[in-house]
């Protein structure tokens, strides 16, 4: 995938960073020998991960080109666009088309909104026939990376492409060229973020279950690839299962549930996104433990209930993914239709909420 050597070399270089940062830095955690969940232990001296600060967001990647050869759009005060959306069946979703729709009211553009409901297939269909009406411009939010065929249909459909959150496979759609660029937040480094705060936790001893998100869709790539690459650094902490959960609540309680029964030395949870930390927390307590003390979890959106769990102590922390793509997504499509440059990759900045600065934020969340 596009950036991918580039995001290598962030993560290796953030991570020369933080051992050297860490020499400076003491985090809360625990006294010394067992897990830190439990506050007994000191952190492993193995593990430099364990007394790092959040590495914060990933430096804006460098010498990105512009989008030269997409379709063009022609400058209009208003414009009859669609969105093709995956699903609607998490509180991320929600707020990103709820963003979309407030944006393009606020702008006066017409908005097409499908809904693919977690399907593939549907959502290949969506842009076949969002494709059929000529929208001026098609903003899509891919389920998966294999989308890029059916984004190059529409470059060749003269239809100038936005990808919004997730990536497709830049082998099949070029950027710049089928599509004008995707509008993201770094996945790899929210990855990382997640394996310091779970060092942090745990004292860089963990016996972890990883729960993915939807296989092909490129968080669960990448989310996996920036935790997995930082987890590299401590020899106390595996992961001892890891499993696909497709980011919903329902399956990550579901998966949970079976793998503490086979893996009963469970002490953290890494989970690609809040829906399913938040299902495994249900899990965590139905099966006799805490939550935060038995089991630490860890999770990635910051969405209200997850900002909720942080404040009761049954989620350690979240890594920010912001869902609210509207204004940057339509500033965007006006910056290009005026032929000013787009860069192909735009990345997100995004925060970090623990127990320091969570309640502060519950209400503005989603
Ligand atoms: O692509 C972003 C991810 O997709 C969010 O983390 C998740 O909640 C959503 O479904």
């Amino acid at each position: 995938m596009q950036l991918n050597k580039t995001r290598r070399a962030l993560v290796a270089a953030t991570l020369t960073m933080m051992g050297v940062l860490s020499a400076c830095t003491t985090v809360g955690g625990g006294g010394g020998g067992e897990t830190a969940a439990e506050g007994t232990k000191a952190p492993d001296p193995a593990c430099k991960l364990a007394t790092a600060q959040d590495p914060g967001n990933s430096a804006p990647p460098q010498n990105v080109p512009v989008a030269e050869n997409a379709p063009k759009l022609a400058k209009k005060d208003t414009y009859r666009v669609a969105f093709s959306q995956n699903a609607s069946n998490n509180p991320w979703r929600l707020a990103e088309t709820e963003s979309m729709k407030a944006e393009a009211g606020k702008l006066g553009h017409q908005l097409t909104i499908t809904d693919a409901q977690n399907s593939q297939a549907k959502q290949i269909q969506d842009i076949r026939s969002l494709i059929a009406q000529k929208p001026d411009a098609l903003f899509i939010a891919p389920i998966t990376e294999q989308l890029a065929n059916v984004v190059v249909d529409a470059a060749k459909a003269d239809i100038p492409v936005f990808l919004l959150d997730r990536a497709v496979d830049t082998n099949i759609a070029k950027p710049g060229e089928h599509y004008v660029t995707v509008i993201r937040s770094d996945f790899v480094q929210e990855g990382l973020r997640a394996a310091v705060a779970l060092a942090r936790a745990t004292g860089g001893r963990a016996n972890i279950v990883e729960l993915e998100g939807t296989t092909g869709s490129s968080p669960a790539i990448d989310r996996k690839k920036g935790f997995d690459e930082a987890i590299k650094q401590c020899p106390g902490m595996k992961i001892v299962a890891s499993q696909d959960a497709d980011f919903t609540r329902a399956k990550g309680q579901q998966v949970m549930e079976t793998l503490l029964q086979s893996n009963p030395d469970v002490n953290a949870v890494y989970a690609h996104n809040d829906e399913m930390a938040i299902g495994a927390i249900s899990a965590i307590k139905a099966a006799g433990k805490t939550p935060g003390k038995d089991v630490v979890v860890v999770s990635i959106d910051g969405s209200r209930d997850a900002l909720q769990a942080v404040s009761r102590g049954e989620l350690y922390a979240t890594v920010e993914c912001n869902p609210r793509f509207g204004p940057a997504a339509f500033k965007t499509m006006q910056e290009y239709a005026e032929g000013k440059p787009v860069p192909t990759v735009l990345v997100n900045q995004d925060r970090f909420f623990d127990q320091s600065n969570a309640k502060q934020f519950i209400e503005e969340a989603y």
